[in-house]
């Protein structure tokens, strides 16, 4: 079986919708550990009701970025991790993991991809009037939401649409296809 580590920095609700499905027997693996880098962060309290490992790990504990990946590596190490799986995470991931986990990162972002990467992305593609947004996931590389994309769901921007209805649409869509892209990944 397969452990995962989720490393998230808010709300968790793409860990959430993945802890749900492992525990429906719909992804062969499990959550070895959630990380987060944000004291206070929604995903804690998610992670503890599904009795998970979870631990903060804060950037500015360390003097570097190696030395703060060097930690989160020691853990995953620890609890013998084969993938990472961003999941709001809103860091660049370093060269200390990307070359301990090559090929092996993978990353959720609100937008199809090239189009509106980083900080809200949602946002972005509402203010840009895009009818057409969506979905990717793909794998992390040291770029910010680059590296190859393994898959993509589009939504439309409705007529009448908000920010905060087009949010709710996305967030339905990414709890679905993250799940299931990981499955695709973890049976490899
Ligand atoms: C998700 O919409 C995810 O796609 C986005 O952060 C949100 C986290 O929500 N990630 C990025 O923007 C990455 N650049 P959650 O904490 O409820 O899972």
């Amino acid at each position: 079986m397969k452990k995962l580590a989720v490393f998230a920095s808010g709300n968790g609700s793409n860990f959430q919708a993945i802890a749900e499905e492992i525990q429906k027997g719909k992804i062969d693996a499990k959550v070895a550990l959630v990380l987060t880098d944000k004291e206070g962060a929604g995903v804690i309290k998610r992670a503890e009701a599904f009795d998970l490992p979870v631990f903060c790990i804060l950037p500015k504990q360390f003097e570097t970025k190696v030395q703060y990946e060097q930690a989160i590596l020691e853990k995953l190490k620890e609890y013998h991790v084969d993938y990472i799986i961003l999941a709001g995470y809103m860091r660049l991931i370093g060269e200390t993991l990307l070359g301990a986990f090559e090929k092996r990162i993978v990353n959720i972002h609100p937008s199809l991809l090239p189009s509106f990467p980083g900080k809200d992305a949602i946002g972005q593609a509402y203010r840009a009037g895009v009818k057409v947004t969506g979905v990717t996931v793909h794998f992390v590389d040291a770029g910010m939401d680059t590296g190859p994309i393994i898959d993509q769901e589009p939504i439309r921007v409705d007529e009448g649409e908000t920010e905060e209805t087009l949010a709710k649409k996305i967030h339905k869509v990414e709890h679905v296809l993250y799940p299931k892209v990981i499955q695709q990944l973890v049976s490899k």
